[in-house]
């Protein structure tokens, strides 16, 4: 019942700060940078207030942590991960590929979570032990065991380091799959995973409320998630490997293979 509410709550919350995103996309935007090539805008700042503001009204003792720095230390076994704008440099270009996500973790494990892509209207969300969703219809995962078959998905941290890595697996598994798409949200990529839409979504360096929600709606969509080694996930870990389940093996084997070729 709690738990419900928790979603519920969420799930307000994220249409509400996609909707402020979708009104600020439309006008023209100031844009900062956090470090030589991490840009943040006004979207960023302001999604976040909104989202801490109504969350610490709605769950006062709750610990947040949020991507602008927004939030709160709490001593409560509950903690929320924001992000705000996921997808910062697509919204900055006027590339339509952006989300806000919210996902929950309960000592430390994540029991709920809520991914709202404003300008397609879909909305993703997962409760531990009760199914994905996208927009009310349950969500599966792909049954595609065949790695040739595969779409899959990556992303880069929009700075210099720790991309040569990703760039041999890039290289890798384009060879061996249908492609790799780049869309520039982790978070989405997930809840294309969870959709069916990618067979496999991995990327290095992540912050936890990039991962959070989109981590639990792969798993509840009947999916795998670990890190690259194929051991367990770790909300607080750099990198993720989520997929199907059914190429995973055969794909942690290739990351292991080009790993093994470019760390000698
Ligand atoms: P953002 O849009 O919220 O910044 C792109 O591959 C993914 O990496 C996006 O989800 C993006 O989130 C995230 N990202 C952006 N900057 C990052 C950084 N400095 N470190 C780690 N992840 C980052
Ligand atoms: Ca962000």
């Amino acid at each position: 019942m709690q738990m419900e509410n928790h979603l519920t709550t969420a799930i307000e919350i994220a249409r509400e700060a996609g909707a402020l995103l979708v009104q600020l996309f439309k006008s023209p935007m100031e844009i900062t940078y956090k470090r030589r090539s991490d840009l943040v805008t006004e979207a960023d700042r302001r999604s976040e207030a909104l989202i801490v503001e109504r969350l610490r009204r709605h769950f006062p003792q709750h610990a947040i942590v949020g991507e602008e720095g927004g939030g709160q230390q709490t001593d409560s076994d509950y903690c929320w991960y924001v992000d705000p704008l996921d997808g910062t440099t697509n919204f900055a270009h006027g590339f339509p590929v952006f989300c806000v996500t919210l996902g929950l973790a309960y000592c430390g494990e994540v029991v709920a979570g809520v991914v709202y892509d404003p300008t397609r209207e879909e909305l993703f969300t997962a409760e531990k032990g009760a199914g994905a969703y996208l927009n009310n219809e349950r969500l599966h995962v792909s049954e595609t065991a065949d790695l040739a078959r595969c779409l899959l998905a990556t992303g880069f941290p929009p700075f210099a380091t720790n991309h040569d890595l990703n760039i041999k697996f890039y290289f890798r598994f384009t060879e061996l799959s249908h492609g790799i798409r780049r869309a520039g949200s982790a978070a989405l990529d997930l809840c294309s995973v969870a959709a069916g839409r990618f067979d496999g979504f991995w990327e290095l360096k992540l912050n936890p409320w990039d991962k959070a929600a989109g981590s639990l709606l792969v798993t509840e969509a009947g999916g795998l998630v670990t890190n690259l080694a194929g051991k367990p996930f770790n909300l607080l870990g750099d990198d993720i490997f989520a997929s199907n389940g059914l190429v995973h093996e055969e794909m942690v084997q290739v990351f292991s293979e080009v790993l093994a070729r470019w760390t000698r």
